[in-house]
């Protein structure tokens, strides 16, 4: 199964941007680390980020039918982006969201997520760990819906 991780506005700057909230490793690490622990799970991943709404929107639409799965941190889009939400529901692929901090210990406009009512479930707090836990969550849910 192929997996497709897609990362928002903002997260290209991971590991110099406010470390002390969102951690010290860069994307391009926390990408890295998806490709090993992808491998271990038996999963191809393709990683993606887009500083841009419709880039996203066209990323979600293009995965159809070349990805059976998407991990998705959305940024800041997460809290505004119906659009982005649409365009999970619309594709119909299992989504995990995931986010490096715990939104519901920060400021209420982060505490509600348009792609928690798209996605499968949501891992929050635990840093660039949220990624691989969110590969293993999907990975369960591909082989318990047999694709
Ligand atoms: C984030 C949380 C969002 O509120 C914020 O706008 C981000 C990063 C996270 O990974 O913790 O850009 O999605």
């Amino acid at each position: 199964a192929s997996i497709l991780v897609l990362n928002g506005p903002n997260l290209n700057l991971l590991g110099t941007r406010q470390p002390e909230v969102y951690g010290s490793v860069t994307l391009a690490m926390v990408e890295d680390a998806c490709a090993d622990h992808a491998k271990k799970l038996g999963l191809d991943v393709t990683c993606l980020q887009s500083n841009h709404e419709g880039a996203l929107i066209d990323a979600i639409h293009d995965a159809k039918g070349r990805h059976d799965g998407i991990i998705l941190n959305a940024g800041a889009y997460t809290h505004t982006s119906i659009a982005l939400m649409d365009a999970l529901i619309s594709v119909e692929i299992p989504s995990v969201e995931v986010h490096l901090s715990n939104i519901h210990a920060r400021e209420p406009f982060r505490h509600t997520s348009y792609i928690s009512k798209a996605a499968l479930g949501q891992i929050c707090g635990f840093g660039a760990q949220g990624y691989l836990l969110a590969l293993d969550a999907l990975a369960t849910h591909l082989r318990e819906a047999g694709a």
